[in-house]
């Protein structure tokens, strides 16, 4: 990938226009909506103590995991509250994470991206000079399995961050896989099919940083796209709308919620739910006054697991909506295209849907 200078830098200056590498065509431009309309449906929001914590033969367990499908089903995003992640491992985390993202240019220089690396600061999927940029610098790192971390790269890190790092990466790891449990329930995938699947996944974070843009309306934080993940995990740090959903044909803006994090089904999800649950494209939006900070965490199935519809699941549906191929095979194919919107989910469908 290409080289990119650091939004955050160019935002410093005072302009008025932003650079015309920022300005998107007409068609791209976002629609600026407010989380706080309320005539727009609005994501869901699932409780986690209650599928976490409560006997799973009670009705109120039965009703939160009919909402959690429905939303997986229907949405592809929701929040959750309730999630068990320590608040003060949250504020901990995102204080690390604000500093990491403050530190001076020179001491950013040094973890800026290389052309043969996604990992590190700068922006993901850069394949041409012409092409459009995001608003948005961004910090990628591989984080589990521990033999695909950059040992380089992890000791050049702050050492307060990469401790406050690996625990969240941990906790987060948790959570994905509960979650990813209680889909299974749902779906009704055998629990030890989804284990196999899932039990020792990849794990690699993006944190972002929005500076506050001029031009708001003609830029995007992150341009239309879906995760080629099995689920993401999205804790926003300073409750500042930005992110939206497709939704009908709509964009959506999901709004911060004070202790939830937003979770969405990425790719690899919907091929192993054989196209139950959905990848939904998203994007961020920026604004004027306002900075923005995020930090999405990815989790996949295993390197080595054989991704397609789960088998169990396939034996109920009688069809197979994905082809089969392993992670790493995905991950190549994935990176070889432009991210630009379900692109390559499409491509793995099977001729006949
Ligand atoms: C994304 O990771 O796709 C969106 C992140 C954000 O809302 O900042
Ligand atoms: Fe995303």
């Amino acid at each position: 990938s290409l080289i990119v200078p650091s939004v955050q830098e160019l935002a410093k200056q005072s302009m008025t226009k932003i650079p015309p590498r920022y300005v998107r065509q007409d068609h791209e431009k976002p629609l600026l909506t407010s989380s706080d309309d309320t005539s727009i449906l609005s994501v869901p929001v699932i409780d986690l103590h209650i599928l976490f914590s409560i006997d799973s033969q009670s009705s109120t367990y039965s009703y939160e995991l009919s909402k959690l499908h429905t939303a997986a089903k229907e949405w592809g995003f929701f929040q959750v509250i309730n999630h068990g992640i320590s608040e003060s491992l949250l504020e901990d985390f995102k204080r690390e994470v604000l500093s990491f993202f403050k530190l001076p240019m020179e001491e950013k220089q040094k973890l800026w991206q290389k052309e043969d690396s996604q990992e590190g600061f700068g922006q993901l999927f850069v394949v041409s000079e012409e092409q459009k940029l995001d608003w948005c610098d961004m910090f990628y790192v591989n984080t589990l399995p521990h033999n695909i971390r950059n040992s380089k790269l992890f000791q050049k890190l702050p050492p307060v961050l990469r401790e406050k790092l690996e625990a969240y990466s941990t906790d987060m790891k948790k959570l994905a896989k509960a979650i990813l449990g209680e889909m299974a329930k749902a779906l009704g995938i055998d629990g030890e099919e989804m284990s196999e699947l899932f039990d020792d996944g990849v794990q690699l974070m993006r944190m972002n940083y929005y500076p506050p843009c001029p031009e708001p309306e003609s830029a995007l934080g992150i341009s239309p796209h879906s995760d080629a993940t099995g689920l993401t995990i999205l804790y926003q740090l300073n409750e500042t709308d930005g992110l939206q959903v497709r939704k009908e044909g709509n964009w959506v803006s999901v709004k911060p919620l004070p202790n939830a994090l937003v979770v969405n089904i990425g790719d690899i999800m919907e091929i192993v739910s054989n196209g139950v649950y959905k990848s939904i494209e998203h994007c961020a939006t920026v604004q004027s006054n306002k900075e923005r900070l995020s930090v999405a965490t990815f989790y996949s199935s295993s390197m080595g697991a054989e991704l397609g519809p789960a088998k169990s699941l396939v034996e109920q549906h009688n069809v197979a909506k994905f082809q089969r191929l392993t992670l790493e095979e995905y991950y190549k194919g994935f990176f070889d295209r432009k991210l630009k919107g379900k692109s390559y989910l499409e491509f793995m469908k099977l001729e006949d849907f």
